[in-house]
C-alpha cells in the first residue's frame, strides 16, 4: 500500500516540483485540451469535468441497441451464458445437477432455481456445453450415465440441442455417442435413446426448456457470429455508431470529455484472443482526433478486464462468471493492458485520464487483489505520462471509503462512484419527490463522504443517468431529476459522466435528453 507522500512526485522537493510544473505545462499548453491544461498545477480540472458516456461502442451491451446488433445470429436465444432448464415432459420434473454439480444429473425436482439451472457455452448454432451451478459441465460417463463432474468440458460435454420446429422451446438433447438424452426415471437420465420422435408427451427424451437469463456482451456477440461475420458487423457498428459528427454535438452541447468504455483485447488489437475481433483500436484512434478537434478530454476506461472483474455482460463475461484478479498472472495482465494504452496515447492531447478498472466486484475482486492492481496500474499509466488522470473504481457492493485513504496516496487519482435511483429495491416505490430529495440528501452526502477536503484523491461520479423507477413521470419531472443529479454531482471534485451518448431507451440517451429539452447544461 501507498502511503500519502510516496506518489511520483513525493520526494521532489517543493521549488523544483514548481519549476518542473511550469517547464511541462509550457511545453504541453500549446496542444492540451482546457480539462487537462491545469492538472499539474491546482490538482483539479481547469473546468470541472462534465462527461458523457460512449457506451455500447467499442464494447458491446446489447440492451442500448435494444438488441439489434444480435438480430443475425442463428438461434440468437442461444447465446453463450444463457441459463435454460429444462423440464422432462415424462416425469414432469426438472433436471438437475444433484448437489449443485460433481455428482449425477437427476430429473426429480419440482421447481427450478439455482442447481436446475445451466449455463450455455456454445460452440455454434446448435453445439453447446452445459455449465451447472458448482461450475462443472455436464457430460456422458463411459457407462452411459449422464453426470456433472468435469472441470473443463471436452467432447464427452459436448450436446446438440434439436428444437422442435413447431415450439422452440421443446428441445432434445443429442450427446456426442449420437444418441438422446432421456429421463428414464426420476432417478436415471441416461444417453441412449434413439434418433426417432413424435415429439409426444410420451417421449422421455423431450424436455421444455424455460428461458431465464442471457447475457448480450462482447463474448456473446463476438462467438455468436463466429470471427469472419462478427468482425464486419462489429467494424460497421465501430464505424457508423459514433462518429465526428457526435464529437461536435458534445462539445457544442457544453460537455467537455468523453469516458469511452474498453475492453482487454484491444490491447492485442488487430488479432486478440478468440472470440473477440480486432478493430476497435482504429475507432478509440479516431476518438482521439475527434475529441482534439473539438477540444474535448478523453477517458479511457477499462471497462472489461480479463476473466470479468463483474458477472455482468459488460465485463465481457462467457456465462457470469467472475475470475478477474485471481492470480497474479492475471493482475499483471491487466496491467499490460493498460500500459498499452497509457503508451500509445500518452502523447495525444486529448488524453484526459486512464479509468484502470470498471466496477469490480467481490468476492472475484478482493480489497487485496483491487489495491495491488491500482498500485501496478497507477505506476503503469505514470511510466508514460505524469499529467494524465488515473481514475479508480470503488467496489461495488462495498464500502464507499474503503479505497479513500488507499487513492488519496497517489497524485493525480481519482476515485469513481456510480450513482444510479435503479439496480435496487430501496427505489421501487419511491416517488418523484422521493427520488429527487434522495440525491439532494443521500447522496449529496454519499459523495461528501469520499469527497476529501484536499483533493486527495479528486471524486468523479462516473455514472449517472435521469432514469428511475417512477412509472408515468412528466418531462418537468424528468428535468427537475436531472437538474438535481447536475447540481449535486457537479460538488465532485473530478466531475461526472451521463450514462450514456446514445440508447434506445429516450432516458439514457443524453443525446436525446439534450435535444429534447430535458437536459439542460449550465455553462
Ligand atoms: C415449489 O414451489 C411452490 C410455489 O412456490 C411451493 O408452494 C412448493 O412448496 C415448492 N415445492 C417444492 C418441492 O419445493
Ligand atoms: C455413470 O453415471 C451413473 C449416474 O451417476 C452412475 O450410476 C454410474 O455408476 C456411472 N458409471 C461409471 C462407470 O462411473
Ligand atoms: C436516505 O437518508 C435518510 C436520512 O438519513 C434515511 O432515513 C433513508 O433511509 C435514506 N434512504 C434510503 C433509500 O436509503
Amino acid at each position: 500500500m501507498r502511503s500519502a507522500d510516496a506518489g511520483i512526485l513525493g520526494r521532489v522537493r517543493l521549488p523544483l516540483l514548481l519549476l518542473l510544473l511550469i517547464c511541462s505545462s509550457l511545453l504541453l499548453l500549446p496542444q492540451q485540451s482546457d480539462a487537462r491544461r491545469t492538472l499539474a498545477a491546482a490538482g483539479a480540472p481547469a473546468s470541472p469535468i462534465r462527461a458523457v458516456n460512449l457506451g455500447g461502442w467499442l464494447l458491446t451491451e446489447g440492451w442500448i441497441q435494444g438488441n439489434s446488433l444480435f438480430n443475425d445470429i442463428p438461434n440468437n436465444d442461444l447465446l453463450d451464458g444463457t441459463q435454460l432448464q429444462f423440464k422432462s415432459v415424462t416425469q414432469n420434473r426438472y433436471l438437475v445437477a444433484d448437489m449443485g454439480g460433481g455428482a449425477a444429473i437427476l430429473a426429480d425436482r419440482v421447481n427450478a432455481s439455482g442447481w436446475e439451472t445451466f449455463k450455455l457455452w456454445r460452440i455454434d448454432e446448435m453445439t453447446f456445453n452445459f455449465r451447472v451451478f458448482g461450475n462443472q459441465f455436464v457430460g456422458v460417463n463411459s457407462t452411459g450415465g449422464v453426470v456433472a463432474t468435469a472441470t473443463t468440458p471436452g467432447p464427452s460435454e459436448t450436446f446438440q440441442l434439436v428444437r422442435q420446429d413447431s415450439d422452440k422451446s421443446r428441445v432434445r438433447i443429442r450427446a456426442s455417442n449420437g444418441l438422446f438424452l432421456q429421463a428414464k426415471t426420476m432417478e436415471s437420465v441416461t444417453a441412449d435413446y434413439g434418433e426417432d420422435s413424435d415429439w409426444g408427451d410420451d417421449d422421455p427424451s423431450v424436455f421444455v426448456t424455460n428461458n431465464v437469463g442471457s447475457l448480450h456482451g462482447e463474448y456473446q456477440i463476438c462467438n455468436g457470429y463466429g470471427v469472419t461475420k462478427a468482425t464486419q458487423v462489429l467494424r460497421n457498428h465501430w464505424s457508423t455508431y459514433i462518429t465526428e459528427s457526435d464529437f461536435s454535438f458534445i462539445a457544442s452541447s457544453g460537455l467537455n470529455a468523453v469516458r469511452v468504455p474498453v475492453g482487454w483485447w484491444i490491447a492485442s488489437d488487430p488479432d486478440p484472443p478468440l472470440p473477440f475481433v480486432g478493430g476497435s483500436l482504429q475507432a478509440l484512434d479516431n476518438a482521439f482526433s475527434w475529441a482534439e478537434k473539438y477540444n474535448l478530454g478523453v477517458i479511457v476506461d477499462l471497462h472489461a478486464a480479463p476473466g470479468s472483474q463483474n458477472p455482468y455482460e459488460h465485463s465481457a463475461t462467457r456465462d457470469g462468471s467472475q475470475e478477474w484478479g485471481t492470480s497474479d498472472a492475471n493482475i499483471a495482465q491487466t496491467v499490460q493492458v493498460i500500459e498499452f494504452l497509457a503508451s500509445r496515447y500518452a502523447g495525444r492531447a486529448s488524453l484526459l485520464a486512464v479509468e484502470l478498472l470498471n466496477e469490480p466486484l467481490a468476492p472475484g475482486a478482493t480489497l487485496a487483489s483491487i489495491m495491488k492492481y491500482y498500485q501496478d496500474g497507477y505506476d503503469a499509466v505514470r511510466r508514460h505520462t505524469s499529467t494524465a488522470y488515473v481514475i479508480m473504481s470503488n467496489r461495488l457492493s462495498a464500502s464507499a471509503t474503503e479505497l479513500l485513504q488507499f487513492a488519496g496516496g497517489f497524485s493525480g487519482a481519482v476515485l469513481d462512484v456510480h450513482y444510479y435511483n435503479l439496480f435496487s429495491s430501496d427505489f421501487d416505490s419511491l416517488t418523484v419527490e422521493q427520488n429527487i430529495d434522495f440525491v439532494r440528501n443521500n447522496r449529496s452526502s454519499d459523495l461528501a463522504a469520499v469527497t476529501s477536503q484536499n483533493g486527495r484523491p479528486l471524486t468523479f461520479v462516473g455514472e449517472w443517468v435521469a432514469e428511475w423507477e417512477v412509472q408515468g413521470a412528466t418531462k418537468t419531472d424528468y428535468q427537475r431529476f436531472a437538474q438535481v443529479q447536475e447540481d449535486v454531482y457537479g460538488r465532485a471534485t473530478f466531475g461526472w459522466a451521463y450514462w450514456t451518448l446514445k440508447n434506445v431507451n429516450n432516458h439514457w440517451s443524453m443525446q436525446w435528453m439534450i435535444q429534447n429539452g430535458y437536459i439542460t447544461l449550465n455553462t
